[in-house]
């Protein structure tokens, strides 16, 4: 089968693509290389995928509307994957037109692309679990009210769920939206708290905490992550407008996985204690019974063995004895 991945220099696209070419399938990646951070962590991704022969990397961006309805005309792809979108809560705060352009302009190109090709392609999209805003009701579940995002990145997600909803509604289109959950692991994103904290605390400095260290995340490990999303393109027997919660079924408290990085790291963390940031929500925690009964979804990675499999990688790939 071949594939179409947006954000394969990505961390969970660069994952997904090299999973899906393991298993010997096709896969042509795009990617923008944009600098929301390191380009060079983007361009070391991409440089895995290069030298697979069933590879094939373009840099595009998302809304370059000709040259993706092209490509994917070209192609006959039996799926597309879009995971490129401008990630992060925080960022959504202060620079919301990125949001706008890649997020929902960009969305929308993927779901004209996919609805003008013949065949169509099944459209595999990722959402979040910010889409449960200040939802206190746990675990989430993916028939719970969704209509209070708390950040622009979360409406922007949401307003994707939406808007694929209209596309399987009016032109037949298939699509599979997956609210992901604190996704980490080797190739992991520089923005998110595990990163940011290894950073400080191999620098030894004091590590930030918000909300007092009072908050919980279902963190999954991005191997169990790409599982999901490979079956996601794959399984047979979807309806024509899906969407799951692709997490670990596991909330932690945030001062455990500190001190479970702490252990891997050898160190005990330095904390700097810090109000709730704005956008930011107190829990998460995923009820994957549906992924589990029409994905076989089964995540398998506990904190306690992804987080050293994330410390092993992140030393190795800055030259950290
Ligand atoms: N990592 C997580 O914990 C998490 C959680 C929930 C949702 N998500 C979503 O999953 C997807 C993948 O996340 P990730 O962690 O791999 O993020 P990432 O930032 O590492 O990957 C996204 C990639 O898309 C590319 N991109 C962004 N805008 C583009 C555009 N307009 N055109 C072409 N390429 C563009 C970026 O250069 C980047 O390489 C995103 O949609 C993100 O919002 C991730």
């Amino acid at each position: 089968m071949k594939y179409l991945i947006t954000g394969a220099a990505g961390f969970i696209g660069m994952n997904v693509s090299k999973k899906l070419i393991a298993d010997g399938h096709e896969v042509v990646g795009i990617d923008n290389f944009n600098d929301y951070y390191s380009v060079q962590l983007k361009r070391d991704r991409h440089a895995e995928l290069e030298p697979l022969p069933a590879y094939t990397g373009i840099e595009l961006d998302l809304r370059d509307v000709d040259a993706l309805k092209a490509l994917v005309a070209e192609h006959a792809f039996d799926g597309v994957c879009n995971l490129a979108a401008q990630a992060g809560v925080r960022y959504s705060i202060e620079h919301p037109e990125v949001y706008q352009k890649s997020n929902l302009e960009g969305f929308l190109t993927v779901l004209e692309a996919c609805r003008h090709a013949d065949p169509q392609p099944r459209l595999v999209y990722a959402s979040s679990s910010s889409v449960y805003g200040g939802n206190t009701k746990l675990p989430f579940s993916e028939s719970d009210p969704v209509n209070t995002p708390i950040s622009l990145y979360a409406a922007t997600k949401r307003a994707n769920e939406l808007m694929a909803h209209t596309y399987s509604h009016l032109y037949g289109l298939q699509t599979v939206g997956l609210r992901f959950f604190t996704v980490y692991g080797p190739w992991g994103r520089p923005d998110m708290a595990m990163w940011l904290f290894t950073k400080d605390i191999l620098a030894g400095k004091p590590i930030n905490v918000f909300n007092n260290g009072d908050m919980q995340r279902d963190f999954t490990f991005v191997d169990d992550i790409v599982q999901g999303v490979v079956a996601s393109l794959t399984a047979d027997g979807l309806a024509p407008y899906e969407i799951f919660n692709l997490g670990n079924n596991n909330t932690e408290q945030l001062m455990d996985m500190i001190s479970t990085l702490g252990a891997a790291l050898g160190a005990k963390p330095e904390m700097t204690m810090l109000p709730m940031q704005p956008g930011d929500v107190a829990a998460t925690y995923a009820d994957i019974s549906l992924a589990v009964e029409k994905l076989n979804f089964s995540p398998t990675t506990p904190i306690s063995v992804g987080i050293p499999k994330f410390v092993e990688w992140y030393k190795g790939y800055h030259g950290i004895a």
